[in-house]
């Protein structure tokens, strides 16, 4: 089975946590976009918050009923995708440059639960770091943090630099620690453990369940 297809049975099995009358947040990338065909295929009632214009409006297309986020102060359940799923359960999101919109999601949900396929799952977290960072002061910030590349996309919906962070990864929470402190970033993509409530990753057609950062 390829990555795609693990991806799909993925999905399925997330799907099955959303209920009717849910808010639901929705990640952004490819494994995203597996998930809302799984979603669409339920049909339930349910009212979703987009992290991306691109999720939004794959969203739509197959009928999922999409509102701002700020019609609401709580979200029921986040389904995400990751870039990387180390075994100590840190993960590296942002290869869609979605990260801060997700974090802001992530952060806002009782329940956060990322889905992937086997390619996922490393031993330990590889650079670059996604990153996006404040427009104002920009060189300042790139001088500050040193080995940054910009990434060749436009700004973030919220305005911000897309950017990727070369250095050594060492100890992760010390890491994602010190991009927190910097003030012109506005969020990196290293998500704790402790920031997420399951994790669904498909090895061919078997899912494995799993809670490694324990249940929020
Ligand atoms: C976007 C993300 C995605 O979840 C991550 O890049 C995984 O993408 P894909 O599902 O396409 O492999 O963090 O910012």
């Amino acid at each position: 089975m390829n990555a795609d297809e693990e991806k799909q049975v993925a999905s399925d099995a997330a799907a099955d946590v959303v209920h009717e009358g849910m808010r639901v947040g929705l990640g952004t990338g490819s494994t995203v976009a597996c998930l809302l065909t799984s979603l669409a295929r339920r049909a339930l009632d349910v009212r979703y918050v987009a992290t991306s214009l691109q999720t939004e409006v794959a969203a739509r297309r197959l009928g999922l009923k999409v509102l701002p986020f700020d019609t609401f102060d709580e979200l029921d359940v986040a389904l995400d995708g990751a870039d990387q799923i180390a075994s100590n359960g840190w993960l590296m999101k942002g290869g869609g440059g979605a990260h801060l919109r997700e974090r802001i999601v992530a952060g806002a949900t009782r329940r956060f639960i990322v889905i992937a396929d086997s390619s996922k799952l490393v031993s330990a977290l590889r650079s670059p770091v996604p990153l996006e960072l404040r427009a104002f002061g920009l060189q300042a910030t790139l001088r500050q943090l040193g080995a940054v590349r910009l990434r060749a996309v436009g700004p973030s919906p919220d305005g911000g630099v897309i950017a990727d962070y070369y250095g050594e990864i060492g100890e992760p929470d010390e890491l994602a620690r010190y991009l927190a402190s910097v003030p012109g970033v506005a969020a990196h993509g290293l998500f704790a453990p402790t920031s997420v409530s399951e994790r669904f990753v498909a090895t061919g057609r078997t899912v494995a369940r799993s809670n490694h950062g324990g249940m929020r």
